[in-house]
Parts: C-alpha cells; sequence; structure tokens
C-alpha cells in the first residue's frame, strides 16, 4: 500500500530503545516481503517476542480441501455457489473451486464465529475477501476492521487473525494468490498515489482501528496455512495482539466495491478499464481483479452494451455475481453465481441479449460482479465445484439461440 500508517506508540528511528509501556522493554518486529525489499511494517510488542511457544508445533488436526480433479473434459462452468451448504467457521469452512499454481478460489460461508482465543494465518497466500453477505469484524494484530456486505478485505500474507460474525451467517469468496494484492501499478502517480484518471482512490480504504496492546500470558493457538494447504497449530505463550503499537506500508484494509469509481465511454470498454487489484505483475503473471459496478452503458448511437464473444488466450476467467443484474447472461445466472471459462474457452452473451442490449445505451446498469483473470496460469476445478456446476452450461448458448 501506497499509505504508510502509524497506529500505536513506535519509537520514531526504527530498531532503537523504545518503552511502549512505563519501564517495559518494547520488542521489535519486521513484517517484511519481497525478501526486505517490498511493503513492510514494524511492529512493536509489549513484552514478548512473537516467537515465544508455550507447546511444540502441530498439526491443526485438519487441511485446507486444495485437491483438484483431474480428468474431466474441458468445458465452460457455471457454478450455482449459492447452493454449496453453510457451516463452521471462516477458516475451517472454506470450500475450494479452483486451484492453480499460484491462485486458489474459495467460498465460505460461516455460520458461526471461529472459537474465542483461537487466531489464523495463511503463511502460504495473500488473501482476498469480497463479501457477498454478513456482517463482523476481522481482529488482526494492527486493528479491527468492520466488514459488511461489498467490502473487499485484502489480507497480507501473514496477518494474524480471527473472524467474528456478528449474526450466524456469512458468505464471502476467498481469493489467495502467491504475490501481495494491490493497486495497478498503472494506476499510480511515481509518488506510490491514485492518479487522479484512476477509478479508485487509495484514500477511500478503511484500515485497522487499532485497539491497544492485549498484554496477557497464557496459550493462543496461531493455525498457519503452509505447503498447499496444510495446517499446523503453533500455541503462542502470550496473546497475539499485544502491540503497543505499528508503523508502515503492510497491513489489511478493506475496501467496499461501491468506491471503484467505474469509468465509462462511448463505446464497450474490455475489462481492463474496470480493474481494482492486481496480484502479481500484470500481464505477466498473478492475476487481475476486476468490479464490474453500476455505471452508464455506452451512448454511441449504434452502442451494443452488452459484451462480444471472446476469450483470452493466456487467461482463466473465473466472474463472481454478486447481484443477477447482468444482461449478457439473463436467464442464466443468479446471485451467487460463478462462471469460469478455463483454458481459452470462449463464451458470449446469451440469446439476443446482445440486440436486447441495445435499448439500454446511456442508460445506468445495476449490475455489480467481481472477476479474477490468471495470467499464464491455468486453473482446476475441484471435486466441490464439479458437484455444484450447472451441467447444462455448456449447451446453455445453443438452446437460447434455437429456443430448445
Ligand atoms: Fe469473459
Amino acid at each position: 500500500m501506497a499509505l504508510i500508517l502509524r497506529r500505536g506508540k513506535v519509537p520514531s528511528t526504527p530498531h532503537t530503545e523504545f518503552y511502549g509501556k512505563p519501564g517495559l522493554f518494547s520488542l521489535e518486529e519486521i513484517h517484511g516481503s519481497y525478501g526486505f525489499s517490498g511493503a513492510w511494517s514494524r511492529k512493536l510488542h509489549a513484552r514478548s517476542y512473537p516467537t515465544e511457544m508455550a507447546l511444540p508445533p502441530k498439526s491443526a488436526g485438519f487441511v485446507m480441501d486444495h485437491k483438484p480433479l483431474a480428468s474431466k473434459p474441458l468445458q465452460p462452468f457455471l457454478l450455482q455457489t449459492a447452493d454449496i451448504p453453510a457451516g463452521q467457521d471462516a477458516v475451517r469452512g472454506r470450500r475450494s473451486l479452483l486451484l492453480g499454481s499460484s491462485t486458489v478460489v474459495s467460498v465460505v460461508k460461516p455460520v458461526r464465529s471461529m472459537p474465542k482465543d483461537q487466531y489464523f494465518k495463511n503463511g502460504e497466500k495473500h488473501e482476498l475477501f469480497y463479501v457477498q453477505e454478513g456482517r463482523g469484524t476481522f481482529s488482526t494484530e494492527f486493528g479491527d476492521l468492520k466488514f459488511r456486505p461489498g467490502h473487499y478485505l485484502v489480507v497480507p500474507k501473514g496477518v494474524t487473525y480471527r473472524v467474528e460474525l456478528d449474526g450466524d451467517s456469512a458468505f464471502l469468496l476467498l481469493m489467495e494468490s502467491n504475490w501481495p494484492i494491490s493497486w495497478p501499478d498503472r494506476y499510480l502517480n511515481p509518488e506510490g498515489q491514485a492518479m487522479m484518471t484512476a477509478p479508485i482512490v487509495e484514500t477511500e480504504i478503511e484500515t485497522p482501528v487499532f485497539r491497544g496492546p492485549i498484554d496477557k500470558k497464557g496459550r493462543y493457538p496461531v493455525e498457519i496455512q503452509h505447503a498447499g494447504g496444510l495446517v499446523t497449530r503453533m500455541t503462542l505463550s502470550h496473546h497475539p495482539f499485544d502491540l503497543v503499537g505499528w508503523e508502515g506500508a503492510l497491513y489489511p484494509f478493506a475496501f467496499d466495491i461501491k468506491n471503484h469509481h467505474g469509468i465509462q465511454r462511448e463505446i464497450h470498454s474490455a475489462p481492463p478499464q474496470h480493474q481494482t487489484f492486481e496480484s502479481g505483475k500484470a500481464p505477466d503473471y498473478g492475476f487481475a481483479i476486476c468490479s464490474f459496478v453500476s455505471q452508464i452503458e455506452g451512448w454511441h448511437p449504434k452502442e451494443v452494451p452488452a459484451p462480444y464473444a471472446h476469450f483470452n488466450v493466456d487467461s482463466d476467467e473465473m466472474m463472481f455475481f454478486s447481484n443477477a443484474n447482468y444482461a449478457a447472461r439473463e436467464g442464466v445466472i443468479r446471485p451467487g453465481s460463478m462462471t469460469f471459462h478455463p483454458c481459452s474457452v470462449v463464451h458470449s452473451p446469451h440469446g439476443d441479449s446482445a440486440r436486447r442490449s441495445t435499448s439500454q445505451r446511456g442508460k445506468k446498469n445495476d449490475r455489480r460482479a467481481v472477476m479474477l483473470d490468471t495470467f499464464f496460469e491455468n486453473l482446476q476445478i475441484t471435486e466441490t465445484a464439479w458437484k455444484y456446476r450447472d451441467k447444462g452450461y455448456a449447451m446453455s448458448w445453443y438452446k437460447m439461440a434455437h429456443g430448445t
């Protein structure tokens, strides 16, 4: 993140003698990336290093279901993720749908908060959540983020957290990457500010509300994901949220999809116009995240608002429809539908939706969808994805064109 924040108490000069609490020598930790060359934050612990474990590491007793389903015919997919049953909490309830060498796409529908005083850390992937339903608090060592429907939550690798629900349900889309997730480079000026031509304003992020140190001794399990979905439990001898302060450019934040300020042109715009986040380095590796938000359709006198048939040979495309107001797929999708078009599978509007869309020239649409496009990375579906696929999707264009 370009914004450098300071919360709580930190010494003005890094790695110098400091007492965050009277008489207590604060212990410094660097949460870095890219080998001390990328975004980083320094954290000042009240009295214990985060290395102090009360118990030896052991298996957490569960693994993430990161198992691709092999040997299925190549085809376009429509996954009805709304039908996937809810259950468990925001960690144990994860159901992966798409898997690649550096990317994982899952849904999680927790029905309860994570157990009290139990924490999670993704040690192998950066995380991006999109909140489809539910509210709650995403608590981290950096502070608390309140979340609500329409929020993106950007969580750098290594952040320790606990998810508390306000009610008894939530529906989250989770996108994981080997690489940090931030604004596209092309949106930023040399100083790291979002340019005035960008659809995002970096100061519209919501940052963690710092609570001060929870300075308690005890046994605090932190479950850490690693090695392709294994989970190890490390039990700290003190509360993991024991910071007296922190400062830096690496921290979790929330961003409301409504703050993606869509830019439109007279004729149809290709997806990069709708990009919000980037992971890795487009267009070489990682992925792009696009937000299809409510905006004016093109106003050229002969504009066709619906997209063209298309495919990008170097991208696998996942699209999550937060609402069903997407004219090109009318009658096919519902809230929570996910399309997945892998390996150069072409896709297009359905039926005569392209012709019908001409009536929407210059009018405001009410769509909301999140798209993930990989770069030079193929994704495979999982058993869960296969189970919740719409079996008629591959033939749906033919059927709608011919009324069969
Ligand atoms: Fe597409």
